[in-house]
């Protein structure tokens, strides 16, 4: 413990807050209680700088879909750094991974790479606005930190108050909500098609229909979905179709890439002319990344990998909700098997369940994805350590916070942003224990993503 706070000291006098994604800082786990840093992964497992082996659930954020070092990934990225990284022309790579994203969604007629979900929700914002002529954006769900997004935070210190005026925020399934948002000056309509409650009395469908009757551009950040869901992509799984479309996370196994696609004539915005559009990215050719998601592409279109994804993220959601039911503990798993999320009532409950599966070899985060890599050893790793974390759980229903070891989570800003966290319950939290920066989970409490 001594040994972890001394080098976390040391990360947060050279690094702000010593992390580079908001959501990787201790206290949106159980801070005192889960290792602080990670020092490698394998297949389902990432390890401790202890040597500790955890089922790892956050996978990099979503990112790792085929597990840590997947061999095939690994192949590719090997064979392209013999070659080199980063060439003054395009590599005909480019074209051939651009080729086997438009097979996953016909959709994108062509497709420009990036690095990162900020950055090609952007640059697809930016095309929308190109091809009509028009600002005003309505946004539903998360779409990274640029300017024009972040304008609708509440962390929005350092972001031009112009912008404020150019968003519209509306919330998912709220077709009302959302006719009052779009006007004939919006530009586009960004969404993620879902997050974790399913699409009802055909929102999404009549999200595109409105959309383009009032001439804007549909756009669906497909950033975590991409992949994950069913038949690829969420359009696919629910049968509509934006106009442009998202790709990040999970594209290059956890390396750096993400693209923007969608129909040709809008895309062609990006094409060189005067006084047209620009994205245009040192980066956006760089090669091992690029190798990376042709492994990917090539172990997805083989292995039936969201298939096995939802499988397993069935059977835990399952297990984990019969468990509840048995022990008659107020919490579920929720959302689609490819990323679910579990509900307490109050964040001291979800802490204590969380520190227990930790003991038991499981990290559970704020959101669980599953990989293809998690095998029945890490199910059944995962079902005992659930088994035992709410064993626990029922023991200090009342006071979760005498037997928290560490701090309450709170909540991060993709949660509080998405309106992510919505509890039925209404438990009250009986105490605390730890300084406990205590989320009540059935509010909208902290911020950060
Ligand atoms: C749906 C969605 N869009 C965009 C982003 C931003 O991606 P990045 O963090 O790679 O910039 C995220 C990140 O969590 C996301 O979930």
């Amino acid at each position: 413990m001594k040994l972890r706070r001394a080098d976390w000291d040391a990360a947060t006098k050279v690094i702000p807050d010593g992390v580079q994604t908001m959501s990787k800082m201790p206290n949106r786990y159980v801070d005192g209680v889960y290792p602080t840093f990670i020092e490698s992964g394998d297949g389902p497992y990432v390890i401790d700088p202890g040597g500790v082996k955890y089922v790892d659930y956050p996978l990099g954020l979503g990112t790792i879909l085929l597990g840590h070092n997947n061999r095939i990934v690994k192949a590719y990225m090997q064979q392209q750094m013999n070659v080199g990284i980063l060439y003054p022309l395009p590599c005909r790579k480019e074209r051939v991974l651009a080729e086997e994203i438009m097979k996953i969604i016909p959709s994108m007629e062509m497709v420009r790479f990036v690095k990162t979900g900020s950055e090609s929700c952007s640059a697809a914002v930016r095309i929308a606005r190109a091809a009509t002529g028009r600002e005003h954006i309505v946004a539903c769900g998360y779409h990274g930190w640029h300017d024009w997004y972040a304008a609708s935070c509440d962390r929005n210190k350092g972001v031009p108050k112009c912008l404020q005026s150019l968003i519209t925020k509306c919330d998912y399934n709220d077709i009302e909500g959302f006719k009052k948002a779009i006007t004939d000056k919006t530009a586009a309509v960004i969404m993620e098609p879902y997050m974790f409650d399913a699409p009802q009395n055909n929102f999404l469908e009549e999200v595109e229909k409105l959309t383009h009757e009032k001439g804007a551009i549909l756009i669906f950040d497909e950033t975590i979905t991409a992949l994950r869901s069913k038949h690829g992509t969420a359009q696919m799984m629910f049968n509509v179709k934006s106009d442009l479309t998202v790709f990040g996370k999970a594209m290059g196994n956890g390396m750096p890439i993400s693209c923007v696609g969608g129909k040709k004539e809008l895309m062609q915005e990006l094409e060189d002319k005067p006084n047209g559009c620009f994205v245009s990215s040192t980066f956006g050719g760089e090669m091992i990344s690029i190798a990376a998601a042709l492994g990917v592409l090539k172990v997805y279109g083989e292995g039936n990998v969201p298939e096995r994804i939802w499988g397993t993220g069935e059977q835990i959601k399952k297990f984990f909700n019969q468990t509840a039911l048995q022990m008659k503990l107020d919490a579920k798993c929720v959302g689609y098997p490819c990323r679910t999320r579990f509900d307490f009532p109050t964040a001291a409950h979800k802490s204590l369940f969380w520190q227990e599966c930790l003991r038991k070899g499981v990290l559970f985060g704020h959101a669980q994805f599953v990989s293809s890599a998690h095998d029945v050893t890490a199910i059944n790793i995962t079902q005992d350590a659930i088994n035992h974390g709410m064993t626990v759980l029922r023991q200090y229903w009342e006071k979760p916070e005498d037997a928290l070891d560490g701090e309450v989570t709170v909540e991060t800003l993709r949660q509080k942003e998405t309106h992510e966290l919505r509890v039925e319950t209404t438990h009250k939290r009986t105490g605390a224990k730890g300084k406990a920066m205590a989320a009540d989970l059935s509010g909208v409490a902290s911020d950060n993503t």
